[in-house]
């Protein structure tokens, strides 16, 4: 899932993995995780983060390396945020390589500057299970309270109206430059970020087969 903060990449991530049972490995949620659990990656990532900076390539390409060899995405996977800058790209490549395991497509999810800063302040997240909500196109049931499994929900602090300018100049400079990298295979396929939420399991499914 490729596309600016905020776009939707972690919605329709979850969305097709609903349709085609895969599960989705989000760096974004792995790296929250070792930042609240406090691990010696979360201290190093959590100013990155914080600040709206890209986590230095060692430190991610460690850590997805480690998910991605685990068993149960033995039958692929999704990838939510990842890679997001050349050096990490050329990890995945390799990572692939080594598994016999190829990309079967590029999913660009695009969405205005405006409408991403617009849509970020009505975010809220759960920090236990990582569900994500909106103050308007997708409340939760009871507000403030996660639906899948009743904590309290937050508005993340990298959702601040600098820190999302900055993310977004970030995404321009190192992520965006990666479309380039996979026009040629000719696997991309550009979702609109906002499609309306009921319509996306079907735009998604017609998109993928
Ligand atoms: P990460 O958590 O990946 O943040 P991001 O890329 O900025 O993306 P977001 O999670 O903010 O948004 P999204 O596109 O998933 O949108 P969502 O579905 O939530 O990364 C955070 C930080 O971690 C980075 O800044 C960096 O520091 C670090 N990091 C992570 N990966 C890294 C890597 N590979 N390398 C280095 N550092 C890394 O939707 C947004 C909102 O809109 C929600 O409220 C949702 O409900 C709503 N919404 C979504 N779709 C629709 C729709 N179709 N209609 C109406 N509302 C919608």
């Amino acid at each position: 899932m490729l596309g600016p903060p905020g776009s939707g990449k972690g919605t329709q991530a979850r969305i097709i993995s609903e349709l085609y049972g895969v599960p989705v490995v989000t760096t974004g949620d792995m790296l929250r995780d070792a930042v609240a659990r406090g691990t010696e990656h979360g201290r190093v990532a959590k100013g990155y983060m914080d600040r709206g900076e890209l986590v230095p390539d060692r430190i991610v390409n460690m850590v997805v390396q480690e998910r991605l060899s685990m068993p149960d995405l033995g039958a692929g996977f999704i990838l939510d945020g990842f890679p997001r800058s050349t050096a990490q790209a050329d990890a995945l490549d390799r990572i692939l390589k080594e598994r016999g395991l190829r990309l079967d497509y590029v999913i660009h999810v695009t969405l205005g500057d405006e409408a991403i800063a617009a849509r970020l302040g009505n975010r809220r997240s759960c920090p236990a299970c990582g569900a994500v909500y909106h103050l308007e196109s997708k409340p939760p049931k009871a507000a403030g309270v996660c639906d899948e499994c009743g904590s309290g929900l937050i508005l993340r602090d990298d959702d601040q109206p600098e820190v999302i300018r900055h993310r977004l100049e970030v995404y321009r400079e190192k992520t965006r430059p990666l479309l380039e990298r996979y026009e040629g295979a000719g696997i991309i396929r550009e979702v609109p970020g906002d499609c309306p939420l009921d319509e996306l399991p079907r735009l998604l499914r017609k998109i993928l087969g």
